[in-house]
């Protein structure tokens, strides 16, 4: 469904018009497409210590970037990176004014922000609030961003590997995650032979493939190299193998909230494939209601589809021998999950219930090969479950996040393939926002 809004306010007589009435103003974000350079521009790069290290320079200019340590007169940038691992008094922090406040000046479109940090560890009061504080600062500077730029913060633990982390949080791929904090640990990130294909040689299955948000991380994670199974209901099955046929994939008939959907998978992974890398368990369901009037029915199958497919189907691949060492399970929760939505307990509790999952069987998926877990909670996305919201309320929760628009499932897709690659492996048991920094429950 295209944003007419955004289209209108885009063009040269919209654009006037919103701007003289004080209307809101979203620009077109740049997005990722197969060959794009990192960075449409320069990329300013600063340290809270005074010099940037050589490590993280040579990161930046390997992924493709034009590193500027000093910003000249006449300077656009495309990226504005700041180490501020040093930070260890709140005095430290009058650095990333300083550092930040003429580089944000020359900021162009879809620009990036991004802010390193050493991650509180409980070991010095004084250090911990100031590394704090940049979660406040960059939460807030992202609201202050205009013209589709984005700024997040990237806690990075000793040992912790920064490559593939900050070639997506520059990249087009990032285009709608903003104002968000996320711990770089040390589990094992190794580089791919091959940035443009991290999944060659994998095997990936995502749940509910036969539409929206599924159906465009299908795609995303067959572009990145991966044989993808798409899965989902028998009744979706025309719309299923399309998507298959379309990412070269398999399609498999799989109602994940069966009793036996757990057995039929391993099965079908035990026939079919060298073992599981990747599983995105996005299928998912919405029945609202007021909790007053909810009906049994109701709650049951949003708990059982959202929910308790994804424990079971977990505790199984566990426990089988179908699951590949540094493999990755991404779930998809909801920022419903994070903030509460009217109508929605019953949607909220498998979200939030999804989070708990998550950060909870952690350290049993590192346990097993260096795998991880994670979770991603869309914000508003455009899709046929929104669609279905009334039109007034669709219009205003479109505008309700700093980049004043609705996300597309290829924003959702690209975190998914990100943290399903092997340069994710320092992330697990987390959640990452793909919201845009949606102002509900921020
Ligand atoms: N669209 C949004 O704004 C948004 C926001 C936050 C989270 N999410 C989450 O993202 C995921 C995908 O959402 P979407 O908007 O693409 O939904 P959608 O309704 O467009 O697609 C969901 C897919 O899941 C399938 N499915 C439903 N029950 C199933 C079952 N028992 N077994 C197998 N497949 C089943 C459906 O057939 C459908 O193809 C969901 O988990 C949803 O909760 C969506």
């Amino acid at each position: 469904m295209s944003d007419r809004y955004l289209n209108l306010v885009n063009s040269p007589v919209g654009s006037a018009v919103a701007s003289r009435v004080g209307l809101p103003r979203p620009s077109v974000l740049r997005r990722y497409s197969a060959g794009d350079p990192l960075l449409p521009g320069p990329l300013l790069l600063g340290s809270t210590s005074g010099k940037p290290t050589a490590a993280l320079r040579k990161l930046l200019t390997t992924a493709g970037a034009e590193v500027l340590d000093t910003l000249g007169e006449t300077d656009r940038l495309a990226a504005v990176v700041l180490d501020a691992r040093s930070v260890a008094t709140p005095r430290d922090l009058s650095g990333l004014r300083e550092f930040l406040a003429p580089g944000l000046k020359a900021l162009g479109s879809s620009g990036r922000v991004i802010v390193l940090g050493t991650p509180t560890d409980g070991a010095d009061i004084t250090a911990d609030a100031a590394r704090q504080a940049l979660d406040g600062i960059v939460r807030s500077l992202a609201k202050e961003l205009r013209r589709g730029a984005t700024a997040n913060l990237l806690w990075v633990a000793d040992d912790a590997s920064l490559a593939s982390a900050l070639r997506f949080f520059l990249s087009g791929k990032s285009a709608y995650v903003d104002g968000q904090p996320l711990l770089l640990g040390a589990g094992k990130a190794p580089a791919p032979k091959d940035w443009d294909q991290p999944l060659a040689g994998k095997t990936a299955l995502v749940t509910g493939a036969a539409r929206g948000i599924g159906a465009a991380i299908a795609g995303v994670l067959a572009r990145d190299g991966a044989h993808v199974i798409v899965a989902d209901l028998t009744s979706a099955g025309e719309a299923l193998a399309k998507v298959a046929n379309r990412v070269g994939g398999t399609a498999l008939h799989l109602d994940v909230a069966s009793d036996k959907a757990p057995e039929r998978l391993l099965e079908h992974l035990a026939a079919h494939t060298k073992g599981l890398d990747v599983l995105v368990h996005n299928a998912g369901i919405t029945r609202d209601k007021l909790l007053a009037n909810m009906k049994p029915e109701q709650w049951d199958s949003v708990i059982a589809v959202n929910l308790e497919s994804q424990l079971r189907i977990d505790a199984a691949l566990l426990g089988s021998d179908q699951l590949n060492a540094q493999a990755r399970v991404v779930c998809l929760s909801s920022t419903t999950g994070l903030s509460g939505n009217r109508g929605q307990t019953n949607y909220g509790a498998t979200k939030a219930g999804v989070l708990g999952l998550v950060r909870s069987s952690a350290a049993a998926f590192a346990a097993h090969g260096d795998s991880t877990i994670n979770a991603i909670a869309p914000g508003f996305i455009d899709t046929e479950m929104t669609a279905k919201m009334p039109l007034a309320t669709r219009e205003v929760a479109r505008r309700l996040s700093s980049l004043q628009q609705a996300g597309l499932p290829i924003d959702v897709a690209e975190a998914v393939s990100w943290l399903s690659s092997p340069g994710a492996g320092g992330v697990n048991g987390q959640v990452l926002r793909v919201c845009g920094q949606n102002l509900v429950g921020a």
